[in-house]
């Protein structure tokens, strides 16, 4: 599977444009076009229903892209929120210098490796431009990756604010305000999805590395001491929700930070890893993050964001666990996971989509055998049907056509009307996969179809 692949077909479908395309395009922007919307919103629905709902745990909140900026200097984004750049000197483009090393030497572990090993990494191993193919680099400086602008009529730093780069910080300055209103008592999490930008130095690989992307957040509060055991809670609830969404086992791998590889907050952390078509790469994070951010908060605000133990009368700040999961990340790996050429008896291949039913931008098709006979009552089913779930109605060119239309955009069940339904109401139901078909009356087929549909 190459990445060209699955591009060409994310545009020529309709999931992925690119962005501002009228306009020459802009670079590593994408639009998610009627299927892809959906897709993006049945992702967030199943993450939802898995880390939200049916979770005795957590709740959810939705707090503001733009926050105090304060907020940034206790968090350590303001000082520390940074990547290694370095620019060449031959054709100045910029880049990040541990990713060349990494494409370089593949056995080298980049991120334990500080500025000035990095520096002296690229100079003696005389490492390429990617550009131009020379090797003339400048001392490496630390690039900050927010996003900064101003809030109000007036360019002036007291009024400069940031684009979140993680959600999680409004979680933890909102701590105290779930714990009053709500009636947790730790342990307990707060889920958040939404926006999150990086001025990435070097964005790319389609959708993978974006500036403008969006996170799927839990952050867990617990007793100290408590963190490794709820470490591995999540970590196994995180592996079960990728699998059952049909991810599978051998394209998933992990990567244990080493101590020098730990971010300062973090007393441990496991990258869940993707088989993506350059090689595993980052997919779903967990980190236990210790007290560092609602300690950091609670200095800097000089509001306590401490938790009294009502059973134990014990005072502490909690500790935290968290983990952060991109949707365009988990969106890609589904799309490459679903993406299949079959090979059929008759000699001919099928373009398949082969995903969770519950992640399928539309659920049935309707389909009229042949459109003048059989259009009226196909108008009548989808009007049924819809009601239930997105329903697609198709009625131009052959059946066979159509069939193959809905396996190449991953439509798990199409519904089609012919003469014997004008007679006794019944259709024939044809499941993607298998293509095997049933017949049903229609009231049945809402419930075959509603208990295949489930995540
Ligand atoms: N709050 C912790 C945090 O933000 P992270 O590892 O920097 O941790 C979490 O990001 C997840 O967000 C990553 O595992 C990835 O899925 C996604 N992500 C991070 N940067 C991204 C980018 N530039 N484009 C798309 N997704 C990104």
């Amino acid at each position: 599977m190459t990445l060209e692949k699955i591009v060409n077909y994310a545009k020529l479908t309709g999931y992925i444009y690119q962005g501002s395309e009228i306009y020459g395009g802009l670079s590593n922007t994408w639009d998610y076009g009627p299927l892809g919307s959906l897709l993006k919103q049945n992702l967030k629905d199943a993450w939802l229903k898995r880390f939200v709902t049916e979770s005795p745990y957590n709740v959810l909140l939705d707090s503001s892209i733009l926050l105090n900026k304060t907020v940034w200097d206790a968090s350590g984004h303001l000082s520390g929120f940074s990547d290694p750049l370095t620019e060449c000197r031959n054709c100045h483009t910029r880049h990040r210098a541990d990713h060349l090393i990494a494409s370089y030497d593949k056995t080298l572990n980049v991120d334990e490796l500080s500025k000035e090993e990095l520096y002296q990494i690229l100079t003696t191993k005389k490492i390429k431009c990617p550009v131009c193919g020379q090797s003339d680099w400048t001392e490496i400086r630390q690039f900050n990756l927010m996003f900064k602008t101003n809030q109000g009529p007036v360019e002036s730093d007291l009024n400069t604010v940031y684009l979140r780069p993680e959600t999680a910080q409004g979680i933890f300055i909102n701590f105290k305000n779930i714990l009053r209103t709500t009636r947790k008592k730790i342990p307990f999490g707060v889920c958040q999805i939404g926006k999150a930008f990086r001025n990435e130095i070097t964005p790319g690989n389609f959708i993978f590395r974006t500036r403008e992307f969006e996170q799927m957040e839990l952050e867990f509060f617990c007793q100290p001491t408590t963190e490794l055991k709820w470490f591995d809670y999540w970590l196994e609830e995180m592996k079960s929700f990728l699998f059952d969404l049909g991810i599978t086992e051998q394209n998933i791998d992990y990567h244990q930070h080493s101590e020098k590889e730990l971010s300062h907050y973090s007393n441990k952390t496991i990258d869940i890893l993707y088989r993506f078509p350059w090689g595993f790469d980052e997919l779903w994070g967990i980190a236990s993050r210790t007290d560092y951010d609602l300690k950091a908060h609670q200095e800097k605000s000089g509001q306590a964001l401490d938790y009294l133990d009502p059973e134990t009368n014990q005072n502490y700040i909690p500790y935290v666990v968290e983990p952060s999961l991109g949707v365009e990340r988990l969106l890609l790996a589904v799309l490459l996971e679903g993406y299949r050429e079959e090979k059929l008896s008759d000699g001919k291949t099928r373009t398949l989509l082969k995903i969770h039913p519950f992640l399928a931008p539309y659920k049935v098709a309707v389909l009229p055998l042949i459109r003048n006979k059989h259009q009226e009552k196909s108008e009548e089913v989808f009007k049924q049907l819809a009601k239930h779930f997105p329903t697609v109605y198709d009625e131009t060119q052959t059946i066979g056509r159509r069939y193959r239309r809905q396996d190449q955009i991953g439509t798990p069940f199409a519904v089609t009307i012919d003469d014997e339904t004008l007679i006794n109401n019944t259709v024939t139901v044809r499941e993607r996969d298998s293509m095997a078909q049933v017949r049903l009356e229609i009231e049945p087929a809402i419930e075959y179809i509603k208990a295949r549909i489930k995540f």
